[in-house]
């Protein structure tokens, strides 16, 4: 919470949220006038009018469960219901975090167990799983790197961190948020950390790298362990950003590649729902030397057998939310290892690379594939060849095919970048449809480019213009 929002929440007088009482004037609870509501009639229909309202609302939406979702960077894989109906259970719903701690047992094993399981696939030794979200973990991360370098007495000359070009966005954020100022360092002609440009930006004020592992260049950096061992001489710590895990399960513990923490997105890689801006989870993962700093609490598990949240942990950089996380989302990454199991999550990963490079292969007839080596988990191409139609064309025209569009014009370093994540659980004719709809926008922008340029024309709602859509949103009807 913002300082500034804090002060406004405290103030003597400030009227309490009262929203809904017929007695309280909506003027006393300080509601812009300009968001007030006019006498606005709510139309009188009977129910099958309603039913048929949503229901129609919801077949407009575009979801894993109803089509191919290949959103780059967002591992949009199936999640199973069987996790949904674990955490619909009476004793994992209807549980409150006050209850006393001799009758919630069980879900404290299983907060401490599903620790322990992100633990030995990554590789660290301590985990805690209070963020609420991938950038709430590296919120954690850069918080902990902080408070490593302050008890090491080196805090106030250590203010900078060193993060990839081809970083997500939360990256440089999140460091920012956390009081450090960012350099960022370049990639190299294979889409790896330039090794002479890091060499660079060394000096004795840097704190640390975040780096994502694998690289949202969809890479596997082949310079990893030089570039942790160059920021651990520099006296800086490695923070790697695993929101990008379903490429390494079962095959790279992230840690050996000389990681001092990490988070993972529970949402992406452990099918906990992941959308529409939450709920997310988040496990930060750290070295016995980070561990004291994880943020509270932290299940553990007493002599006696006896399960509890360990709030006694006096270097911890403290609470990130008022709770133990997004519980629901815990019980639903919990049920996919287990259901998994150690040698699932291998071919996980593995089905979720050979997708990737399958169509990397495909593509490769008609589109510039941004990196011409061995793709991870995800492929990044660099627009169609030919560049009659720019890749927003490619992006509206499959909607026309039935098909979520990947992630576009991302990473920033990749000119006209489509990053396309198909993840393991999709079938050789799901894949094979994609490309055929690629291949098919290709031969279209030969012949008539038009038809990209002005596409979707099959959408209730044509080309918008994002920028004003995101800038001047019309939120009433
Ligand atoms: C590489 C990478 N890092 C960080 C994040 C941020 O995660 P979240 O959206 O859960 O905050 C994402 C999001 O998908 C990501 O792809």
């Amino acid at each position: 919470m913002t300082e500034p929002l804090l002060r406004e929440l405290s103030r003597p007088g400030r009227p309490t949220l009262a929203i809904g009482r017929p007695d309280v004037p909506a003027t006393a609870l300080d509601i812009p006038e300009a968001l007030l509501r006019d006498n606005l009639p709510l139309p009188e229909v009977g129910e099958l009018e309603v039913v048929r309202h949503f229901t129609r609302l919801s077949q407009l939406n575009f979801s894993i469960d109803t089509t191919f979702y290949p959103l780059g960077s967002c591992t949009m894989k199936y999640n199973p219901k069987v996790n949904d109906a674990m955490a619909a259970l009476p004793g994992m719903r209807n549980i409150h975090p006050l209850q006393p701690e001799a009758s919630v047992q069980g879900a404290l094993q299983l907060i401490h167990e599903l620790q322990d399981l992100l633990a030995k696939i990554t590789g660290f030794d301590g985990v805690s799983l209070t963020p609420a979200a991938g950038a709430h973990g590296e919120l954690a991360g850069m918080l902990m790197i902080r408070a490593a370098h302050e008890a090491n007495g080196d805090g106030e000359r250590r203010r900078r961190v060193i993060i990839p070009d081809s970083a997500h966005g939360t990256n440089p954020a999140t460091a920012a948020m956390a009081g450090y100022q960012v350099s960022s360092v370049r990639s190299d002609a294979r889409g790896n950390v330039d090794l002479a440009a890091l060499r660079k930006l060394l000096d004795d004020d840097v704190a640390g790298l975040m780096i994502t592992v694998p690289s949202t260049l969809g890479l596997f950096d082949e310079a990893m362990l030089e570039v942790s061992q160059l920021i651990h001489e520099a006296g800086g710590l490695v923070y790697g950003d695993g929101a990008n895990l379903n490429a390494l399960l079962g095959i790279v513990r992230p840690r050996e590649l000389g990681l001092d923490l990490m988070h993972s997105n529970l949402h992406k890689t452990f099918t906990t729902p992941h959308g529409g801006g939450g709920p997310g989870a988040s496990a930060i993962c750290a070295t016995e030397a980070l561990v004291p700093f994880l943020p509270l609490p932290v299940a553990a598990r007493r002599f006696d057998g006896s399960f509890y949240l360990d709030e006694d942990r006096p270097q911890s950089i403290g609470r990130l939310g008022s709770f133990q996380g997004h519980f629901g989302m815990l019980v639903r990454a919990y049920t996919y290892i287990r259901m998994v199991g150690a040698d699932g999550l291998h071919e996980v990963s593995e089905a979720a690379v050979l997708n990737a490079n399958y169509l990397r292969q495909r593509l490769s007839e008609a589109f510039n594939v941004a990196y011409d080596r061995a793709c991870m988990h995800e492929v990044v191409l660099s627009g169609l060849r030919g560049n009659q139609v720019r890749t927003i064309d490619v992006a509206k025209r499959l909607l026309d095919y039935g098909v979520h569009p990947p992630t576009i014009y991302f990473p920033l370093v990749v000119p006209e970048a489509l990053m396309i994540e198909p993840t393991e659980t999709e079938t050789k004719a799901t894949l094979d449809a994609f490309v055929d709809a690629m291949l098919a926008i290709a031969e279209e922008a030969e012949r008539d480019p038009e038809l990209a340029r002005s596409a979707p024309h099959t959408t209730p709602i044509g080309r918008l213009d994002e920028t004003a859509a995101a800038r001047n949103p019309v939120l009433h009807w």
